[in-house]
Protein backbone atom coordinates (compact mmCIF):
# COMPACT_ATOMS: atom_id res chain seq x y z
CA UNK A 1 0.00 0.00 0.00
CA UNK A 2 2.82 2.62 -0.26
CA UNK A 3 2.12 3.84 -3.43
CA UNK A 4 -1.85 4.13 -2.85
CA UNK A 5 -1.32 5.32 0.86
CA UNK A 6 -3.63 7.09 2.57
CA UNK A 7 -2.20 10.06 4.55
CA UNK A 8 -3.74 12.43 6.93
CA UNK A 9 -2.54 15.42 7.12
CA UNK A 10 -2.43 17.97 10.24
CA UNK A 11 -1.90 21.27 9.82
CA UNK A 12 -1.72 23.88 12.97
CA UNK A 13 1.43 26.12 12.08
CA UNK A 14 -0.65 29.90 12.45
CA UNK A 15 -4.08 30.47 12.68
CA UNK A 16 -5.68 27.88 10.61
CA UNK A 17 -6.99 24.16 12.91
CA UNK A 18 -6.27 21.92 9.75
CA UNK A 19 -7.01 17.99 8.87
CA UNK A 20 -7.17 16.17 5.69
CA UNK A 21 -7.12 12.92 4.05
CA UNK A 22 -5.40 12.37 1.00
CA UNK A 23 -4.70 9.00 -1.50
CA UNK A 24 -1.67 8.37 -3.00
CA UNK A 25 -0.05 12.09 -2.36
CA UNK A 26 -2.73 13.43 -5.23
CA UNK A 27 -6.22 12.54 -4.20
CA UNK A 28 -8.16 14.40 -1.67
CA UNK A 29 -10.70 12.34 0.02
CA UNK A 30 -11.51 15.33 2.94
CA UNK A 31 -10.16 18.54 3.50
CA UNK A 32 -11.42 20.28 6.46
CA UNK A 33 -10.28 23.92 7.66
CA UNK A 34 -11.41 25.75 10.51
CA UNK A 35 -10.14 29.26 10.29
CA UNK A 36 -9.32 31.52 13.45
CA UNK A 37 -9.91 34.59 11.33
CA UNK A 38 -13.00 35.94 13.03
CA UNK A 39 -11.49 35.63 16.35
CA UNK A 40 -8.06 37.33 15.24
CA UNK A 41 -9.68 40.09 13.41
CA UNK A 42 -10.65 41.81 16.61
CA UNK A 43 -6.85 42.20 17.44
CA UNK A 44 -5.86 43.31 13.25
CA UNK A 45 -3.75 40.42 13.56
CA UNK A 46 -2.65 36.75 14.85
CA UNK A 47 -2.45 36.72 18.41
CA UNK A 48 -0.11 33.74 19.19
CA UNK A 49 -1.56 32.34 22.44
CA UNK A 50 -4.70 33.12 21.27
CA UNK A 51 -3.83 30.97 18.34
CA UNK A 52 -2.94 27.58 20.50
CA UNK A 53 -5.64 28.15 22.57
CA UNK A 54 -8.33 27.75 19.75
CA UNK A 55 -6.37 25.00 18.18
CA UNK A 56 -6.27 22.95 21.02
CA UNK A 57 -10.40 23.41 21.82
CA UNK A 58 -10.23 22.22 17.59
CA UNK A 59 -7.93 19.77 16.72
CA UNK A 60 -9.91 16.62 17.57
CA UNK A 61 -13.16 18.13 16.52
CA UNK A 62 -11.09 19.17 13.01
CA UNK A 63 -9.57 15.27 12.64
CA UNK A 64 -12.71 13.69 13.38
CA UNK A 65 -14.56 15.73 10.90
CA UNK A 66 -11.85 14.28 8.44
CA UNK A 67 -12.40 11.35 8.69
CA UNK A 68 -15.99 11.25 8.80
CA UNK A 69 -15.90 13.12 5.23
CA UNK A 70 -13.68 10.71 3.99
CA UNK A 71 -16.27 7.67 5.00
CA UNK A 72 -12.85 6.07 6.76
CA UNK A 73 -11.89 4.86 10.38
CA UNK A 74 -9.06 6.20 12.35
CA UNK A 75 -7.57 2.49 11.54
CA UNK A 76 -7.60 2.99 7.41
CA UNK A 77 -5.12 5.08 7.38
CA UNK A 78 -1.82 4.42 6.67
CA UNK A 79 0.30 7.25 8.47
CA UNK A 80 0.14 10.30 10.15
CA UNK A 81 1.68 13.49 8.42
CA UNK A 82 1.74 16.88 10.65
CA UNK A 83 3.53 20.29 10.14
CA UNK A 84 6.27 20.61 12.69
CA UNK A 85 8.24 23.90 10.65
CA UNK A 86 8.08 26.43 10.45
CA UNK A 87 5.23 28.67 12.51
CA UNK A 88 4.32 29.37 15.71
CA UNK A 89 5.59 27.31 18.15
CA UNK A 90 3.14 26.91 20.67
CA UNK A 91 0.58 26.69 17.45
CA UNK A 92 2.84 24.03 15.94
CA UNK A 93 3.15 22.21 19.23
CA UNK A 94 -0.97 21.35 19.26
CA UNK A 95 -0.50 19.36 15.86
CA UNK A 96 2.19 17.82 16.77
CA UNK A 97 1.38 16.60 20.27
CA UNK A 98 -1.67 15.36 18.36
CA UNK A 99 -0.68 13.60 16.09
CA UNK A 100 2.21 11.43 17.79
CA UNK A 101 -0.54 10.67 20.24
CA UNK A 102 -2.52 9.54 17.04
CA UNK A 103 0.54 8.02 15.29
CA UNK A 104 1.28 6.04 18.54
CA UNK A 105 -2.25 4.81 19.30
CA UNK A 106 -2.79 3.61 16.10
CA UNK A 107 0.66 2.09 15.63
CA UNK A 108 1.42 4.13 12.43
CA UNK A 109 3.95 5.80 11.25
CA UNK A 110 4.73 9.51 11.59
CA UNK A 111 6.29 12.10 9.26
CA UNK A 112 7.17 15.50 10.08
CA UNK A 113 6.42 18.10 6.89
CA UNK A 114 7.95 21.72 5.98
CA UNK A 115 5.25 24.09 5.89
CA UNK A 116 6.51 25.73 2.72
CA UNK A 117 7.00 22.60 1.09
CA UNK A 118 3.71 21.79 2.09
CA UNK A 119 2.68 24.80 0.10
CA UNK A 120 4.60 23.24 -3.35
CA UNK A 121 2.70 20.27 -3.17
CA UNK A 122 -0.67 21.74 -3.10
CA UNK A 123 0.26 21.90 -6.76
CA UNK A 124 0.53 18.16 -7.24
CA UNK A 125 -2.99 17.67 -5.62
CA UNK A 126 -4.45 19.40 -8.86
CA UNK A 127 -1.93 19.20 -11.62
CA UNK A 128 -0.48 15.68 -11.62
CA UNK A 129 1.26 16.03 -14.88
CA UNK A 130 3.48 18.80 -13.15
CA UNK A 131 6.92 17.94 -14.36
CA UNK A 132 10.46 18.43 -12.61
CA UNK A 133 12.95 20.56 -13.13
CA UNK A 134 10.56 23.36 -12.03
CA UNK A 135 10.84 26.90 -10.04
CA UNK A 136 8.58 27.69 -7.68
CA UNK A 137 7.66 31.06 -6.08
CA UNK A 138 6.56 30.51 -2.72
CA UNK A 139 4.69 33.84 -1.43
CA UNK A 140 3.11 32.99 2.11
CA UNK A 141 2.31 35.61 5.17
CA UNK A 142 5.44 34.26 6.67
CA UNK A 143 8.23 33.80 3.65
CA UNK A 144 8.62 35.09 0.06
CA UNK A 145 11.24 32.23 -1.85
CA UNK A 146 12.39 31.58 -5.35
CA UNK A 147 12.43 27.65 -4.80
CA UNK A 148 14.45 25.25 -7.66
CA UNK A 149 13.01 21.79 -7.36
CA UNK A 150 15.59 19.42 -9.87
CA UNK A 151 13.56 16.61 -9.25
CA UNK A 152 11.06 15.16 -6.11
CA UNK A 153 12.29 16.29 -2.54
CA UNK A 154 14.99 18.63 -3.53
CA UNK A 155 14.48 21.82 -2.78
CA UNK A 156 17.22 24.91 -3.66
CA UNK A 157 16.34 28.51 -2.42
CA UNK A 158 17.28 30.96 -5.04
CA UNK A 159 16.47 33.68 -3.31
CA UNK A 160 14.29 35.30 -0.40
CA UNK A 161 13.17 38.45 0.95
CA UNK A 162 15.44 39.94 2.97
CA UNK A 163 12.64 42.17 4.99
CA UNK A 164 9.19 41.60 5.30
CA UNK A 165 7.15 38.41 3.23
CA UNK A 166 4.63 39.15 0.56
CA UNK A 167 1.01 38.53 2.48
CA UNK A 168 3.02 40.38 5.46
CA UNK A 169 3.48 43.65 3.42
CA UNK A 170 -0.13 43.27 2.30
CA UNK A 171 -1.73 42.83 6.36
CA UNK A 172 0.50 45.60 7.29
CA UNK A 173 -0.20 48.05 4.13
CA UNK A 174 -4.07 46.99 4.47
CA UNK A 175 -3.96 47.79 8.13
CA UNK A 176 -2.37 51.28 7.71
CA UNK A 177 -5.14 51.74 5.48
CA UNK A 178 -7.91 50.89 7.64
CA UNK A 179 -8.93 48.11 4.64
CA UNK A 180 -9.76 45.41 7.41
CA UNK A 181 -8.38 41.78 8.21
CA UNK A 182 -7.05 39.73 6.80
CA UNK A 183 -5.24 42.01 4.31
CA UNK A 184 -4.42 40.23 1.36
CA UNK A 185 -8.15 40.15 -0.04
CA UNK A 186 -8.48 43.60 1.37
CA UNK A 187 -5.98 45.52 -0.32
CA UNK A 188 -6.99 42.40 -3.80
CA UNK A 189 -10.41 43.81 -3.16
CA UNK A 190 -10.12 48.06 -2.78
CA UNK A 191 -7.49 47.63 -6.24
CA UNK A 192 -10.01 46.07 -7.99
CA UNK A 193 -11.98 49.90 -7.42
CA UNK A 194 -8.36 51.89 -8.05
CA UNK A 195 -5.96 51.94 -11.07
CA UNK A 196 -2.49 51.43 -10.62
CA UNK A 197 -0.04 54.22 -12.04
CA UNK A 198 -1.86 57.57 -10.64
CA UNK A 199 0.09 57.41 -7.59
CA UNK A 200 3.78 56.37 -8.15
CA UNK A 201 5.34 53.42 -5.90
CA UNK A 202 8.90 52.00 -6.10
CA UNK A 203 9.66 47.82 -7.42
CA UNK A 204 12.13 47.28 -5.21
CA UNK A 205 15.29 45.05 -6.61
CA UNK A 206 13.57 45.37 -9.74
CA UNK A 207 16.83 46.14 -11.48
CA UNK A 208 19.08 43.95 -9.11
CA UNK A 209 20.06 41.18 -10.87
CA UNK A 210 19.39 38.13 -8.24
CA UNK A 211 16.50 37.10 -6.74
CA UNK A 212 16.26 38.62 -3.44
CA UNK A 213 12.84 40.57 -2.20
CA UNK A 214 12.07 43.62 -0.04
CA UNK A 215 8.96 44.59 0.77
CA UNK A 216 9.62 46.63 3.85
CA UNK A 217 10.82 49.69 2.20
CA UNK A 218 7.58 49.40 -0.72
CA UNK A 219 5.08 49.15 2.47
CA UNK A 220 7.08 52.54 3.93
CA UNK A 221 7.00 54.39 0.79
CA UNK A 222 2.81 53.66 0.66
CA UNK A 223 2.27 55.03 3.93
CA UNK A 224 4.58 58.04 3.19
CA UNK A 225 2.99 58.74 0.54
CA UNK A 226 -0.31 58.94 2.42
CA UNK A 227 1.03 60.54 5.30
CA UNK A 228 2.72 62.90 2.66
CA UNK A 229 -0.79 63.62 0.75
CA UNK A 230 -2.75 64.21 3.78
CA UNK A 231 -0.06 66.92 5.16
CA UNK A 232 -0.18 68.53 1.53
CA UNK A 233 -4.03 69.15 2.26
CA UNK A 234 -4.87 66.84 -0.74
CA UNK A 235 -7.61 63.91 -1.04
CA UNK A 236 -6.45 60.71 -1.21
CA UNK A 237 -8.03 58.14 -3.25
CA UNK A 238 -7.28 54.67 -1.06
CA UNK A 239 -8.48 52.19 -4.40
CA UNK A 240 -5.77 53.67 -6.41
CA UNK A 241 -2.78 54.04 -3.22
CA UNK A 242 -3.86 49.96 -2.44
CA UNK A 243 -4.18 49.58 -7.21
CA UNK A 244 -0.42 51.25 -7.00
CA UNK A 245 0.96 49.17 -4.00
CA UNK A 246 -0.28 45.45 -5.57
CA UNK A 247 0.75 46.32 -9.32
CA UNK A 248 4.54 47.16 -7.41
CA UNK A 249 4.78 43.93 -5.49
CA UNK A 250 3.15 41.97 -8.64
CA UNK A 251 5.90 43.37 -10.73
CA UNK A 252 8.69 42.67 -8.71
CA UNK A 253 7.34 38.88 -7.81
CA UNK A 254 6.12 37.83 -11.85
CA UNK A 255 9.68 39.32 -13.53
CA UNK A 256 12.27 37.55 -10.49
CA UNK A 257 10.18 34.88 -10.87
CA UNK A 258 10.52 34.76 -14.88
CA UNK A 259 13.97 35.59 -14.46
CA UNK A 260 14.52 32.14 -12.13
CA UNK A 261 13.22 29.86 -14.74
CA UNK A 262 15.41 31.18 -17.15
CA UNK A 263 18.21 31.21 -15.02
CA UNK A 264 17.81 27.82 -14.48
CA UNK A 265 16.37 26.98 -17.73
CA UNK A 266 13.13 25.16 -16.86
CA UNK A 267 9.96 25.03 -18.55
CA UNK A 268 7.74 24.45 -15.37
CA UNK A 269 6.71 27.10 -12.89
CA UNK A 270 4.99 27.03 -10.13
CA UNK A 271 2.94 30.04 -7.63
CA UNK A 272 2.43 28.75 -3.78
CA UNK A 273 1.33 30.44 -0.50
CA UNK A 274 -1.17 32.44 0.56
CA UNK A 275 -0.45 35.30 -1.74
CA UNK A 276 -0.95 32.91 -4.56
CA UNK A 277 -4.96 33.12 -4.36
CA UNK A 278 -4.41 37.14 -5.75
CA UNK A 279 -5.80 37.63 -8.79
CA UNK A 280 -3.58 40.30 -10.23
CA UNK A 281 -0.64 38.27 -9.50
CA UNK A 282 -1.96 35.13 -10.91
CA UNK A 283 -2.97 37.05 -14.07
CA UNK A 284 0.43 38.93 -14.81
CA UNK A 285 2.36 35.84 -13.45
CA UNK A 286 -0.08 33.59 -16.31
CA UNK A 287 0.35 36.24 -19.11
CA UNK A 288 3.95 36.54 -18.76
CA UNK A 289 4.46 32.92 -18.64
CA UNK A 290 2.83 32.73 -22.08
CA UNK A 291 5.08 35.44 -23.30
CA UNK A 292 7.84 33.16 -22.48
CA UNK A 293 6.56 29.96 -23.54
CA UNK A 294 6.35 28.38 -20.02
CA UNK A 295 3.98 26.11 -18.36
CA UNK A 296 2.27 27.44 -15.07
CA UNK A 297 0.42 25.64 -12.63
CA UNK A 298 -1.43 27.76 -9.35
CA UNK A 299 -3.41 25.91 -7.31
CA UNK A 300 -7.13 26.70 -6.67
CA UNK A 301 -7.26 29.40 -4.17
CA UNK A 302 -8.70 27.35 -1.10
CA UNK A 303 -5.34 25.22 -1.66
CA UNK A 304 -3.29 28.67 -1.29
CA UNK A 305 -4.34 29.45 1.82
CA UNK A 306 -3.40 26.96 4.55
CA UNK A 307 -4.66 23.55 4.42
CA UNK A 308 -3.91 20.04 5.49
CA UNK A 309 -4.62 18.39 2.45
CA UNK A 310 -1.11 20.00 1.07
CA UNK A 311 0.44 18.47 4.11
CA UNK A 312 -0.49 15.10 3.26
CA UNK A 313 0.35 15.29 -0.05
CA UNK A 314 4.04 16.42 0.54
CA UNK A 315 4.59 13.52 3.01
CA UNK A 316 3.59 11.00 0.64
CA UNK A 317 6.96 10.81 -0.82
CA UNK A 318 8.49 10.36 2.68
CA UNK A 319 6.41 8.17 3.49
CA UNK A 320 7.24 5.75 0.30
CA UNK A 321 10.68 6.27 1.17
CA UNK A 322 9.88 5.42 4.41
CA UNK A 323 11.81 8.47 6.06
CA UNK A 324 9.58 7.96 8.82
CA UNK A 325 10.04 10.47 12.01
CA UNK A 326 10.47 8.99 15.29
CA UNK A 327 7.79 9.38 18.36
CA UNK A 328 10.33 12.40 19.72
CA UNK A 329 9.63 14.69 16.14
CA UNK A 330 9.47 18.29 17.73
CA UNK A 331 8.43 21.77 16.66
CA UNK A 332 10.61 23.96 15.18
CA UNK A 333 9.45 27.58 14.87
CA UNK A 334 12.68 28.97 12.63
CA UNK A 335 13.10 27.65 8.93
CA UNK A 336 16.91 26.32 9.14
CA UNK A 337 16.56 24.90 5.64
CA UNK A 338 14.04 23.86 3.61
O1 LIG B 1 -0.04 30.70 3.25
P1 LIG B 1 -0.87 31.46 4.18
O2 LIG B 1 -2.33 31.08 4.29
O3 LIG B 1 -0.28 31.42 5.63
C1 LIG B 1 1.11 31.48 5.83
O4 LIG B 1 1.76 30.43 5.66
O5 LIG B 1 1.58 32.61 6.11
O6 LIG B 1 -0.75 32.98 3.75
C2 LIG B 1 -1.42 33.98 4.43
C3 LIG B 1 -1.09 35.30 3.75
C4 LIG B 1 -1.64 36.50 4.49
O7 LIG B 1 -0.61 37.47 4.61
C5 LIG B 1 -2.77 36.98 3.59
O8 LIG B 1 -3.00 38.37 3.66
C6 LIG B 1 -2.24 36.57 2.22
O9 LIG B 1 -1.66 35.32 2.42
N1 LIG B 1 -3.33 36.46 1.22
C7 LIG B 1 -3.41 37.25 0.14
C8 LIG B 1 -4.62 36.90 -0.50
N2 LIG B 1 -5.22 35.90 0.19
C9 LIG B 1 -4.40 35.63 1.27
N3 LIG B 1 -2.58 38.21 -0.32
C10 LIG B 1 -2.95 38.85 -1.43
N4 LIG B 1 -4.10 38.59 -2.11
C11 LIG B 1 -4.96 37.63 -1.67
N5 LIG B 1 -6.09 37.38 -2.34
ZN1 LIG C 1 1.05 28.92 4.84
Amino acid sequence: MLNDSLILGIETSCDETAAAIVRGGRQILSNVINSQVVVHKKFGGVVPEVASRKHIENIARVVEHAFRDASLEYGDIDAVAVTNRPGLVGALLVGVSFAKGLAYALDKPLLGVNHLQGHIYANFLEHPEVEFPLVCLVVSGGHTSLVYMREEGSFEIMGETRDDAAGEAFDKVARFLGLGYPGGPAVEGAARLGEEGIYHLPRVFLDKDDFEFSFSGLKTATMNLWNKLKRDGKQVEVHHLAAEFQAALVEVLVEKTISAARHKGVETVLLAGGVAANRALRARLEGRAREEGLLLYCPSPVLCTDNAAMIAACAHSDYTRRRWAPLTLNAHPGLSSL
